[in-house]
């Protein structure tokens, strides 16, 4: 392989944990760059599933090295939580296989204080965050008031930081919004026996991938949420606190542009957001109905049930220049089986006139209709395809329009959860 590096082009949970899973095989090493326990990876391999908030989804590869970018806000409990799990299952995990990166922020209980508070307050405006805390610690790091991995590993810089940090969050919470103050000795206490178990993890990750990048292993970099939900690229204010696209692989890694040689969008055959937000081809019917059912949309990380609509191609368009997208892996596809008619999103109007981009302006936005294509859907169980040719000619053809409106070629598609049920057109980056 080479560097590969996956995105999401919609709104995040479009099988990126299946298609990272799948390329892992051929990859040495898998890093995650951005994001939190926001995420929910599922993979389901040999009928097992397992689903990943912040390990890379590369660990079920026993000789494959995983690596948390500095990127990321990190929840130590979770991320100890999901080491004790998959320890569990018979994974092994340590330092070998495991590398936190020292810069990352962490989650801290008054974080995910916050980020509840403030979505209580915002009643009917709220964004539906996950209410993992994921926004306000990104706050802190952009304000410089940060507590990072390696600070656990300082009794004295911890102490200080939460109890100058407390100061502040706790008289908004009391007097804005009328929350219950955190207190701070349990938190520093709690926080570096956490460090403690996670010390012998906590390494440079940059250095890491020096070494690698010197030795020539392959990276996979595992991108979380999607590119619509960029809080710079995405629709904003219904996004999340970091930036999911291509580019961040190097920010949020600690490694250089020139190492980057593929980046595959993961495009859900259809389209699902979780939360709050703009969503023209959102479908309030029956047919968004079977698809919910039959995708079974919920949640992978909070169980709700996602909102389903018709595949938007405008906002794959977006998505292909955002991130200098190389190939697409289609997800899902057998997910539309049994509908006669599907229909693909290949333009937005307003008033009668094109619009080309999804408009910055949520107002506009939401005046934009739908520019359909109409197209036949297939009856056959897809499930068992393994190569291009063995897909229904309706299937082939909705694959080829989004070629064609995308002017991406296809690498992989994907049909079914299991790891086995992909066909590969082309391994992304050979
Ligand atoms: P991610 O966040 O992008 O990794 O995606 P999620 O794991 O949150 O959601 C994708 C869901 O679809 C998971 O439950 C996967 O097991 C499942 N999945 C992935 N690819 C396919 C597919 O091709 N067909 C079906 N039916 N399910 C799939
Ligand atoms: P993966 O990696 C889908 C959404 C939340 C909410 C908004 C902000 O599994 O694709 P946050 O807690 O991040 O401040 O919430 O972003 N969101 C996701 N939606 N998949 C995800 O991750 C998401 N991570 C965050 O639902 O609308
Ligand atoms: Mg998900």
């Amino acid at each position: 392989m080479s560097n590969v590096v996956v995105v999401g082009t919609q709104w995040g949970d479009e099988g990126k944990g299946k298609v990272v899973d799948l390329l892992t095989a051929r990859s040495d090493m898998v890093v995650r760059f951005q994001g939190g326990n926001n995420a929910g990876h599922t993979l389901v391999v040999n009928g097992k599933q397992f689903i990943f908030h912040l390990i890379p989804s590369g660990i079920l590869y026993e000789d494959k090295k995983c690596l948390i970018g500095n990127g990321l806000v990190v929840d130590p409990e979770v991320l100890l939580e999901e080491m004790d799990k998959l320890k569990a299952a018979g994974i092994t995990i340590g330092p070998k296989r495991l590398s936190l990166s020292e810069k990352a922020h962490i989650i801290m209980p008054y974080h995910r204080a916050m980020d509840l508070a403030r979505e209580t307050a915002k009643g009917k405006a709220k964004i539906g965050t996950t209410g993992r805390g994921i926004g306000p610690c990104y706050e802190d790091k952009a304000a410089r008031t940060g507590v990072r991995a390696v600070d656990l590993l300082d009794a004295e810089v911890l102490k200080e930081k939460v109890a100058a940090n407390l100061k502040e969050k706790n008289f908004i919470l009391e007097k804005f919004f009328g929350a219950q103050p955190l207190e701070a000795d349990p938190i520093v206490e709690s926080y570096l026996r956490m460090g403690e178990t996670l010390a012998p993890y906590i390494t440079d990750v940059s250095v890491e991938l020096d070494q690698a990048v010197k030795n020539q292993k392959d990276i996979l970099f595992e991108g979380a949420q999607g590119t619509h939900l960029d809080i710079d690229h995405g629709t904003y204010p219904f996004v999340t606190s970091s930036n999911p696209v291509a580019g961040t692989a190097c920010a949020g890694s600690g490694i250089g542009p020139k190492h980057l040689h593929h980046v595959v969008g993961i495009v859900k055959a259809y389209t699902t957001r979780v939360g709050a937000g703009p969503f023209i081809t959102e479908l309030e019917d029956d047919v968004g109905d079977y698809i919910q059912e039959r995708g079974k949309e919920f949640g992978a990380t909070t169980g709700r049930r996602r909102r389903c609509g018709w595949l938007d191609l405008v906002v794959v368009r977006d998505s292909v220049r955002l991130n200098g997208l190389s190939s697409l892996a289609i997800t899902k596809l057998d997910v539309l089986t049994g509908l006669d008619r599907l229909k693909i999103c290949v333009g937005y109007e307003i008033d009668g006139e094109a619009v080309g981009q999804r408009p910055a302006n949520l107002r506009r936005m939401a005046a934009c209709t739908p520019v359909y294509k109409e197209m036949s859907g297939w009856q056959d169980d897809i499930s068992g395809a393994r190569e291009l040719s063995q897909l229904p000619e309706a299937a082939r053809a909705y694959v080829e329009t989004v070629e064609e409106v995308t002017g991406v070629p296809v690498s992989v598609i994907s049909v079914g959860a299991g790891r086995e049920e992909t066909i590969v057109v082309r391994y992304p980056g050979e």
